[in-house]
């Protein structure tokens, strides 16, 4: 019964532990920017809600400026954060085979109406953003690198504005949550006022949240996870509807509120345990990366710009057709084996009414030939040996 139950979590989230919900010593803003490196962070109920902070409060300095720059292969989050703000999305491809923006199209794109450029250190990858600050700066657009999937990387050192997400399976979590931090100080006093502004005590809300961050410490483990992720995933693939199989089906509301001090105190006390999960994580992605790497045509995506994170391995496959042949097999599995955002953002319908409709063949070849394989320690040598094997016998 056990081995039937046993289920990888997609991404390598640091567990949480009963003895995280007693009264933290230090505040998660100063444990965060204490372990991150960051000057003063905020925290927010959401990556997408800093976001929303951090733009609101450009906007407000810069009211002309109606234009925010973002990968084509991103988040739907980032597009509905930016919509939510009242501003325009405009897209930029990537350069083939990477997660970092085509920097010729970026610098056509720059103009004096535009608010903020957004790389995004996807997967725990570092992005290339000081190429974009060069550019970025020619216009004085801001700079807001997104490292909702990147908590505890060499990131946010190139960049205006760092924002980090602490949703559910991200290495560190409170549920939903965020951190929002800036070097620049009238900023980050303007980052409090909205903060402020924008983010009510909404106590049905915040309970609602409590509730699911005690089931994650209770259900955050292989055996938990086959009934509150892998039943549901499975469900959604066999019916085919693979963008509610990857929870990309978001909300246009965006919920907007304050974190209480329990669930601040969670996470800070689960900070302790992160350095060592993410070194463990390091050294098993390392091995793991050889082992795929041996497999004639296939790329792990790698860090050029700094040290990342690893919470799931993104592997290109050299053609669509293999990528599917080996989703076909693996993606019900409880291997661990996924895919990110099933498309570029113009190529899904419920965005369409927001964003641009134009062609980024790069990102859409970086969605069609990409999938991701958990860092998750729990999954096993024999398990990784498996997922080995079918990508190996396909692409051969
Ligand atoms: C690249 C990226 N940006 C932003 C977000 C939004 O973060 P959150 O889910 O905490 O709102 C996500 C969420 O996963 C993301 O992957």
């Amino acid at each position: 019964m056990f081995r039937r139950h046993y289920e990888n979590p997609p991404t390598a989230g640091l567990p949480i532990k009963w003895r995280d919900w007693r009264p933290a010593k230090q505040s998660l803003a100063v444990v965060a920017s204490q372990f991150l490196q960051l000057p003063a962070v905020e925290v927010t109920c959401s990556g997408t809600a800093a976001l929303v902070i951090a733009l609101s409060s450009l906007a407000q300095e810069h009211p002309q400026r109606k234009t925010v720059i973002v990968p084509a292969y991103t988040c739907p989050l980032v597009a509905l954060a930016i919509y939510h703000c009242g501003l325009q999305i405009q897209l930029c491809d990537l350069q083939p085979n990477s997660i970092d923006l085509d920097i010729g199209q970026l610098t056509g794109l720059v103009s004096n109406d535009v608010l903020a450029v957004i790389p995004t250190h996807l997967g725990g990858r570092v992005t290339d953003v000081q190429s974009v600050k060069q550019i970025a700066q020619r216009y004085q657009i801001a700079v807001i690198e997104d490292a909702a999937q990147a908590v505890g990387a060499q990131v946010g050192r190139y960049g205006d504005i760092v924002l980090f997400s602490l949703a559910a399976g991200k290495g560190l979590t409170m549920y939903e949550g965020g951190l929002l931090a800036t070097a620049n100080l009238p900023m980050r006093a303007q980052f409090r006022t909205t903060a402020d502004k924008l983010l009510p005590w909404r106590t049905l809300r915040e309970l609602k949240r409590i509730l699911e961050l005690i089931g994650y410490t209770a259900l955050y483990n292989p055996y938990g996870l086959h009934f509150v992720y892998g039943y549901g995933r499975r469900k959604n693939l066999n019916r085919q509807q693979l963008i509610s199989a990857v929870g990309d089906d978001f909300d246009f509301a965006i919920p907007m509120h304050q974190v209480s001090q329990w669930r601040q105190n969670v996470a800070a006390n689960a900070f302790s345990r992160l350095p060592s999960f993410l070194q463990l994580l390091h050294q098993q992605a390392q091995q793991r990366i050889q082992q795929l790497e041996r497999i004639d045509g296939v790329q792990v995506v790698q860090d050029k710009y700094g040290q990342g994170v690893w919470p799931f391995i993104m592997l290109l496959l050299p053609t669509v057709q293999q990528r599917d042949a080996i989703m076909d097999k693996l993606w019900s599995s409880p291997l661990g084996v996924t895919r990110l955002f099933i498309h570029t953002l113009p190529q899904y319908d419920y965005l369409q009414p927001i964003v641009p409709k134009i062609d980024t063949p790069n990102a859409q070849d970086f969605a069609a030939r990409m999938l991701t394989i958990t860092n998750s320690p729990w999954l096993t040598e024999t398990q990784f040996e498996q997922i080995c094997k079918v990508i190996q016998e396909i692409v051969a």
